[in-house]
């Protein structure tokens, strides 16, 4: 099971487990990143830091790795509910086309500065590409820029329609990892959370509004063995007829 597409020394059936791991990334976790590919060298800084779980790491990389084709485009990069705001990060680390990579959350996480440190003493190129803004969604997206990609990797339940609603008022694709659907805005038809089982039958919900509104939405995953809320959504806008 070749599963893991840039971390891939998890595709090691012995090493998957501790793709999951909760516990902060550090110094002891070195010998599972000793190459000299760029992401080796980024998850060494963040482990010196000691900056992030060991799950956040690998999820954020996993993400962007099954999203970036189709987000790669816009040159603005907008990460909302970003917490630690690495999957964002990673389209300043690697796209040379993203001009800007903008973390949105209501206040910046703990130990937010050290996996920013880690980043840029890994990847110097992206310092004055990446900024911060913190305040409640409902009322950062004002400011938010037109023309951008946008991110919600696990924003909680109806935070992921909210992302949603973002990215259509903008017109501009988005890639949704979903979590905690019970609380979704719109729930689905109570027939289809019966037959599908309510996290399906909420994505697909949400797939037919996306399409509704002339996006292209595609599921995709992230390896299950990182975390069972895996499913992604991304959603392009189709081009005028
Ligand atoms: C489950 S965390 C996901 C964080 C990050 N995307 C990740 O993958 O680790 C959800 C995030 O949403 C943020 N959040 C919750 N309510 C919010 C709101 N109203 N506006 C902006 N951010 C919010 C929280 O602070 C938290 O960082």
């Amino acid at each position: 099971m070749n599963d893991f597409r840039m971390l891939r020394v998890f595709n090691d059936a012995s090493v998957r487990g501790y793709a999951s791991v909760k516990a902060r990334l550090g110094e002891n976790s070195l010998g599972h990143f000793e190459g000299d590919s760029l992401a080796e060298r980024v998850v060494r800084e963040l482990a010196y830091e000691r900056a992030l779980p060991v799950k956040e790491v690998v999820e954020a990389f996993e993400f962007f790795a099954v999203v970036r084709k189709y987000l790669r485009r816009s040159p603005h990069i907008v990460d909302l509910c970003s917490g630690h705001g690495l999957a964002g990060i990673l389209f300043a680390i690697y796209e040379r086309r993203t001009a800007s990579v903008t973390l949105c959350d209501k206040r910046k996480p703990e130990r937010w500065d050290h996996v920013w440190r880690a980043c840029v003493k890994a990847a110097p190129w992206i310092e004055g590409r990446v900024q911060y803004t913190e305040g409640r969604l409902q009322v950062t997206r004002e400011s938010l820029p037109q023309g951008a990609a946008f991110l919600g990797v696990h924003a909680c339940g109806q935070l992921s329609d909210l992302c949603i609603d973002i990215a259509t008022e903008r017109e501009g694709p988005l890639a949704i990892m979903p979590c905690c659907r019970a609380h979704a805005q719109n729930p689905a038809p109570k027939g289809l959370r019966q037959a599908l089982g309510e996290d399906v039958a909420y994505d697909v919900d949400r797939t037919y509004a996306l399409e509704r509104k002339r996006y292209q939405v595609r599921w995709r995953e992230i390896a299950n063995a990182i975390t069972p809320m895996n499913r992604v959504l991304i959603a392009v806008p189709r081009p005028a007829a």
